[in-house]
């Protein structure tokens, strides 16, 4: 039995619940990623345990959960498969040490000093395609000035606070904005100074990176352990108690698209074909060769859900090549959430509790009820009291929301 709720206020966007919920709040704050979710929405659930219990995150992209648990004092374990988001995880969880903290204020001056000086000839940019697109001429001088001078620093925990900094920079001065599944570049004006415009770049990112080292000041109660494993098979080195989540959603949305440009200026990805292969990997990627790989996928088991090959055969049917493309999409997620099910069982305690933040989509105007086929697949898996949450109003598509589906081992 599947039990259905709904929350008062869902014809709401509620956009606390979203990452815009995350704005000004510390180490949470550091780095902004539309994927994440509402640091409000995990302290609610996380308030229902003690804090005695694992909590595990096996999506854990930008480290919310984690973070939260720890300042709540439970410890708690992150699993993604994306080695920047792992990297970023680790560098939000950290406890640095009073000598670290200082460190990262003496070498964030020094970097400025060694920016300036560098000569322009040498200077490293990524091989990001159509790279002017993205940072005007000075921009893109400031950037490359401050990541060689960066990288010139004696090693030390700290530089990761100084490359967060230049991440939020680099975005912050660049054209590109996000769209729902595009990136979108502002025009190049006429004329700018050179001078005016780096000058400008090293007050953001001095700015910043201050915001961040003040942030990880204060330290975190509860211990966190990071892990690169995919959720479909996934391996973590304790059992968890509590699983806090929000896998990729059924929207074609792909995370690298918005993480690339950190992923090469921070050396994660070296050629566009490395992006592509990722995504393959990612649960919903669709990013470069991710697409053209799909149209070869197949999986000869029965899913255990109502009506799946139905609403699937309406997609494939609906609009030529891309509704058939649309509808292998929407039926790998569905068996890679299912082996991720069946994997997760068995690394959780018994009597764990679990709560997924999904939202449903629309593909030619057929609603995908994630939120229901979630519940049916974690019913299949052995999960018991299985609860539907209807949380919030997506956008302005009627048809779509976010749930919180709950269910206990
Ligand atoms: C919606 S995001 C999670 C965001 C997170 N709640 C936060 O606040 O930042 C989903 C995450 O799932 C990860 N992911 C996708 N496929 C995966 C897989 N097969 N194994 C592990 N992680 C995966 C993506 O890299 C992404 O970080």
């Amino acid at each position: 039995m599947i039990n259905t709720t709904t929350l008062q206020n869902i014809y709401r966007q509620n956009a606390h619940l979203t990452f815009k919920g995350n704005n000004g709040n510390g180490r949470h704050d550091w780095l902004r990623l539309t994927p994440a979710y509402s640091v409000h929405l995990v302290k609610q659930e996380l308030d229902k345990h003690d804090s005695s219990r694992v909590i595990l995150d096996p999506f854990s992209g930008t480290g919310t959960t984690g973070i939260c648990a720890a300042q709540s004092g439970h410890d708690a374990i992150l699993a993604d498969l994306n080695p920047f988001l792992i990297w970023l995880a680790e560098t939000k969880s950290y406890n640095y040490s009073a000598q670290e903290i200082s460190q990262a204020r003496t070498k964030l001056k020094r970097i400025l000093k060694t920016a300036n000086r560098l000569s322009t000839e040498k200077l490293w940019t990524p091989p990001i395609h159509n790279i002017e697109r993205w940072w005007h001429k000075p921009q893109l001088t400031a950037l490359a000035r401050l990541i060689a001078s960066i990288k010139s620093l004696s090693a030390g925990k700290e530089n990761d606070l100084l490359l967060v900094g230049f991440c939020n920079t680099l975005i912050k001065v660049s054209n590109a904005s996000f769209n729902h599944q595009s990136v979108s570049f502002r025009e190049i004006p006429e004329e700018l100074s050179l001078q005016n415009e780096e000058r400008n770049v090293f007050s953001i990112f001095l700015d910043n990176t201050e915001k961040v080292i003040k942030s990880a000041e204060t330290n975190l109660s509860g211990k966190v352990i990071v892990v690169e494993s995919d959720a479909r098979k996934i391996k973590i080195p304790q059992k968890a108690d509590v699983v806090i989540t929000s896998p990729p959603y059924v929207n074609r949305m792909s995370y690298i698209r918005e993480l690339r440009p950190y992923m090469y200026w921070l050396g994660f990805l070296q050629e566009a074909k490395e992006a592509g292969e990722l995504d393959w990997k990612a649960i919903g990627g669709t990013w470069g060769t991710a697409t053209s790989k799909l149209n070869t996928w197949s999986d000869e088991r029965k899913i255990p859900i109502d009506g799946f090959e139905q609403l699937i055969g309406k997609i494939f049917c609906a609009n030529g090549k891309n509704g058939q493309l649309l509808s292998i999409y929407v039926k790998k997620y569905f068996y890679d959430m299912w082996d991720h099910f069946i994997a997760l069982n068995k690394v959780l305690n018994p009597g764990a509790q679990l709560t997924y933040i999904i939202g449903n989509s629309s593909f030619y105007d057929y609603v995908v009820p994630a939120e229901k086929w979630y519940g049916e697949l974690m019913s299949a898996v052995g999960f018991k009291k299985i609860d539907i949450e209807t949380i919030r109003k997506r956008n302005s598509n009627k048809a779509l929301f976010e749930f919180a589906i709950r269910a206990t081992k």
